[in-house]
């Protein structure tokens, strides 16, 4: 794992944003494994202005969303389908059906895992894999829990979660109770993973994620076991980290 410490949001998402172009550039029709969530609204801001400037294009790129709320239509406000359509695909170059995110309405929750698993082996893998991290040490929706889910699965999110996503919606009422999500395994056998921890609130999550054992009750913490992950992290989320054992930019 190699954590870089930045000064604030602002420049850790700058640099995710170059970290995302430069793969881009070398591999131009990349598979990137996307998140939703406050954090990467500043990185899709940058690639945005890239694109604008004729710096990248993703006209070759496709893309896999981590995770989607349970039964909420795509036009929804508040679904991770809509969230990256206005934040993101909408003012870039990716063609639409390169898009992918599971579908909330599926009939069938347990086919459609096994689509979107087979969706992403039949894409060949993420290249590159950007994630968030909850509080709870959350990667995806995959919460703490016993197991280490391989693919994709339906989850009840926690409390927690529930509590922390409740400022999208009008009350917490409104928030789904259940999410389908990628694996734990989906996410370790992307080629690259970038994770962006900022603020004071992902502080304990961090800390636990890069110097606690690796276990399922901290999701983030089973990247330990990647080759080539890259944590991001500004002062307030690393404020809990050695600052012997990292270097500040
Ligand atoms: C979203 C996702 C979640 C978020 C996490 C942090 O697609 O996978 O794991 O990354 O809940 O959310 P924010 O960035 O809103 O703090």
């Amino acid at each position: 794992m190699k954590l870089i410490v930045t000064r604030n949001y602002e420049e850790a998402s700058t640099l995710a944003a170059n970290y995302m172009a430069a793969q881009i550039l070398m591999k131009p029709n990349c598979v990137l494994g996307l998140a939703t969530g406050s954090t990467p609204l500043g990185i899709y801001h940058h690639l945005i202005k890239m694109y604008q400037d004729h710096r990248i294009t993703f006209r070759s790129v496709s893309s896999v969303n981590l995770d989607e709320y349970y039964q909420l239509p795509p036009d929804h406000p508040q679904s991770y389908h809509h969230y990256m359509h206005s934040e993101f695909f909408n003012q870039i170059d990716i063609p639409a059906d390169a898009t992918h995110l599971p579908n909330a309405l599926a009939e069938d929750p347990a086919q459609e895992c096994r689509r979107y698993d087979r969706l992403i082996d039949h894409l060949g893998g993420i290249d590159f894999q950007l994630l968030g991290i909850g509080a709870n040490g959350h990667i995806a929706f995959n919460e703490p829990s016993d197991d280490i889910p391989n693919g994709t699965h339906l989850v009840d999110l926690t409390e927690s979660t529930i509590d922390a996503n409740k400022r999208f919606f009008s009350s917490a009422s409104e928030v789904p109770r259940k999410a389908y999500t990628m694996g734990i395994g989906s996410i370790l056998r992307a080629r690259k993973i970038l994770l962006i921890a900022t603020g004071t609130n992902k502080a304990q999550a961090l800390q636990e994620t890069v110097c606690g054992p690796v276990t399922p009750r901290v999701p983030a913490s089973l990247l330990q076991l990647h080759g080539d992950t890259t944590i991001l992290a500004d002062r307030e989320a690393a404020q809990l980290l050695d600052e012997r054992n990292f270097h500040v930019n």
